[in-house]
C-alpha cells in the first residue's frame, strides 16, 4: 500500500465539540499514524459541516450572522483537536469558498446528466436530522425516535435526486465486497434500507432555508446539507466536475477508509456512493462506522446535562499530554461497538496499563542498565530470545488488526506484549542476577527487555505519540522507524544509555489532586 487517505465525519457547528465528536477523531488519528507508519503517503481529513436549518436559527436565536456563529464554534473544534494532538492533514469547512463552488458544480452536472429533477413535495423534515423522515420512521407519538421532537411539515418545490437508479448496483457493491461496511455486521442493515429507497429531496427553498449553497442556476433553491457535507471529502482534495482535477485529488482519492458513526451510515453507504456512482468516481475502499460513546452507561444529551467536553477531561485530571485520554478513548470499544466513559474506570486504566505496566517497566530497566552496566549494551549481551520473537509476533498481529480497523483490539495485543515482558523481567529477577555475580545473564535480561521496549514504543505511538516519543528518547530509538523496518535489534552493541534523560514518561494520575479540581 502506496498510499492512504482516512476522512472523518464532518461536525455540525451548533455546539462545542463532546467525547463522542473526540472518539470519532482519536480513532481515525491512530488509524492514521499507523498508516503512516506502513505507507509512504498519507492524507487524514476532518472538519466542520456548517449550512443547514439548524444552524440558522441557533444563530438567529443569539442575534449573531449564521457565519459569526459558525466562525466561533468551529474554532473551538480546531482547539479541541489541537489539544488532543489530532494530527489532521486539513481541516475543511463546508463555508470554504473552494468547497461551495465545487459543490454548485457537482449539483450542476448531476442535472446536467439527468439524475436530477424538479418535484413539488410535503414531508416531515426534523431538524436536528437534518433530513426528510417518512410516518415510519416516527416514535408512536409522531416524534423523531433520535431527537425527540415533532418534525416540521415542509411542502416546497424542491430538486430530487434519483436515488432509486443507483439501489441495485449499490445492493451488488455491498454484496459483492463483504468488507466494504465495517464491521460487516452492519451491511445487512443497509441493505434492508435499500430495499424501501426512494428519490430524495436535494434542495431547500431559500425563503424556508436561507443558510446554505445557492443552486447555481436557480436562486432560489439552496443545496440539501447534506450533498453540500458529503462531497467535503472530495472538494477538499480539490476534484473538479467540470475539468481535469487536482495532483492531490489524483492522487489520494479514493479515501481507503472514511470514518463515520453508526447514525450516519445511511447516508455514507446510500447516499454517498450513488453520488459517487452518478459521477462515475471510484468508492470508497471502506466505510467504518463506528459506535456510540455513552456516559456512565447513559446516553450523552444536553436535557440531561452529562455532555463531557474532551478538554474539560484533561484539565480535570491536570494532563499536560492528551495521550491518556486518547489511548482510554480509542481502546473503550470494540470495533463498531458502543464504548462507555466514566472517570472512574479511565483513571484505573491507564494508571495500571500505561503508567504501572509500560512507564514503570521502562524506567526500571533502564535504571538498572545504568546501575549495573553504566548504561552500556555490551556485544554480549545480544542473544536471540523468545521474548523478542514474541514482540515480531505482536507488530503482525497489530498490523493484522490494522488492517480490520480493530483498534481496541491492537491495543490489547500492544498491553499483551507489555505484560509478557513484565511477566519475564519477575521471572528472571535481573536485581538477584546482579546480586549473585551473574553479570552477563542480568546484561542480557535486560538488554532483551530494552529491545522488545523500543517496539513497544513504536506500536504504542498511534495511541500516545508524546508518550512513545519520550520512551524513544530515553532508549535513543528513532521513533520514525517504519513498522515494515522494525526489528528488536536497534540497539546495537556499544549503545549507550544516557542516565541524565532517565525519567517517568507517564506518571499516575494523582487521584486526589483531580478530584480538588473537579
Ligand atoms: N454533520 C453530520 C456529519 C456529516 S459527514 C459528511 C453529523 N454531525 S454530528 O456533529 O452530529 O456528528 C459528527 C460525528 O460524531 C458523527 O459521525 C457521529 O456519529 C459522531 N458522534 C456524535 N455523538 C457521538 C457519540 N455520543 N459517540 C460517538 N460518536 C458520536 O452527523
Amino acid at each position: 500500500m502506496n498510499k492512504f487517505y482516512t476522512t472523518t465525519a464532518i461536525d455540525y457547528v451548533n455546539g462545542a465539540p463532546h467525547i463522542g465528536h473526540a472518539y470519532e477523531k482519536i480513532l481515525t488519528d491512530v488509524i492514521y499514524r499507523h498508516f503512516t507508519q506502513r505507507c509512504q503517503d498519507t492524507y487524514f481529513l476532518t472538519g466542520t459541516d456548517e449550512h443547514g436549518i439548524k444552524i440558522q436559527k441557533t444563530a438567529a436565536e443569539k442575534g449573531i450572522t449564521p457565519q459569526e456563529f459558525c466562525d466561533i464554534n468551529a474554532q473551538k473544534f480546531i482547539d479541541a483537536w489541537k489539544a488532543l494532538d489530532i494530527d489532521y492533514s486539513q481541516f475543511i469547512r463546508t463555508t470554504d469558498k473552494q468547497h461551495e463552488e465545487i459543490v454548485q458544480k457537482i449539483f450542476k452536472k448531476l442535472v446536467e446528466k439527468g439524475d436530477i429533477y424538479k418535484h413539488a413535495y410535503k414531508g416531515l423534515y426534523c431538524s436536528g436530522c437534518e433530513a426528510f423522515l417518512s410516518e415510519k420512521d416516527l416514535t408512536e407519538d409522531g416524534l423523531c425516535p433520535n431527537h425527540m421532537r415533532k418534525p416540521e411539515i415542509v411542502e416546497e418545490e424542491n430538486y430530487f435526486f434519483k436515488l432509486t437508479k443507483y439501489k441495485d448496483a449499490i445492493i451488488k457493491h455491498i454484496k459483492t465486497n463483504p468488507d466494504f461496511i465495517v464491521p460487516s455486521f452492519r451491511a445487512n442493515e443497509v441493505i434492508n434500507q435499500l430495499e424501501n429507497i426512494e428519490d430524495i429531496s436535494v434542495s431547500r427553498v431559500k425563503s424556508n432555508v436561507s443558510w446554505g449553497i445557492p443552486v447555481l442556476e436557480d436562486s432560489q433553491q439552496v443545496i440539501y446539507v447534506w450533498i453540500d457535507a458529503l462531497s467535503n471529502y472530495i472538494t477538499a482534495l480539490g476534484y473538479n466536475p467540470d475539468g481535469e482535477s487536482s495532483v492531490e485529488f489524483n492522487k489520494y482519492w479514493p479515501a481507503e477508509v472514511q470514518v463515520i458513526g453508526k447514525d450516519i451510515l445511511k447516508f455514507h453507504s446510500i447516499y454517498w456512493i450513488a453520488i459517487l456512482m452518478a459521477l462515475d468516481l471510484p468508492l470508497p475502499k471502506h466505510i467504518l462506522a463506528h459506535g456510540w460513546i455513552t456516559i456512565d452507561q447513559t446516553k450523552m444529551s444536553k436535557s440531561l446535562g452529562n455532555v463531557i467536553s474532551p478538554t474539560s477531561v484533561l484539565e480535570a485530571f491536570n494532563l499536560d499530554i492528551p495521550d491518556p485520554f486518547r489511548y482510554y478513548m480509542a481502546s473503550a470499544a470494540p470495533c463498531g461497538k458502543d464504548g462507555n466513559y466514566s472517570d472512574e474506570d479511565f483513571k484505573e486504566k491507564v494508571n495500571a496499563h500505561l503508567a504501572n505496566s509500560m512507564g514503570n517497566l521502562l524506567n526500571r530497566t533502564l535504571s538498572m542498565l545504568v546501575k549495573y552496566f553504566e548504561g552500556d549494551i555490551r556485544p554480549e549481551f545480544l542473544e536471540e530470545n523468545e521474548l523478542k520473537a514474541q514482540a515480531l509476533e505482536t507488530v503482525k498481529a497489530v498490523k493484522h488488526h490494522f488492517d480490520y480497523f480493530e483498534v481496541q483490539e491492537a491495543a490489547q495485543k500492544i498491553i499483551e506484549l507489555v505484560d509478557t515482558a513484565n511477566k519475564y523481567v519477575t521471572d528472571n529477577a535481573p536485581w538477584s542476577l546482579a546480586k549473585d555475580g551473574q553479570i552477563e545473564k542480568c546484561g542480557k535480561v535486560l538488554t532483551n527487555v530494552l529491545q522488545v521496549m523500543t517496539v513497544i514504543a513504536s506500536l504504542i505511538y498511534p495511541y500516545c505519540p508524546n508518550i512513545a516519543g519520550a520512551m524513544a528518547e530515553q532508549l535513543g530509538y528513532d521513533i520514525n522507524t517504519k513498522l515494515d523496518d522494525i526489528t528488536c535489534e536497534s540497539l546495537k552493541a556499544g549503545h549507550l544509555i544516557d542516565k541524565e534523560n532517565i525519567k517517568p514518561v507517564f506518571l499516575r494520575m494523582d487521584s486526589e489532586l483531580a478530584d480538588k479540581k473537579k
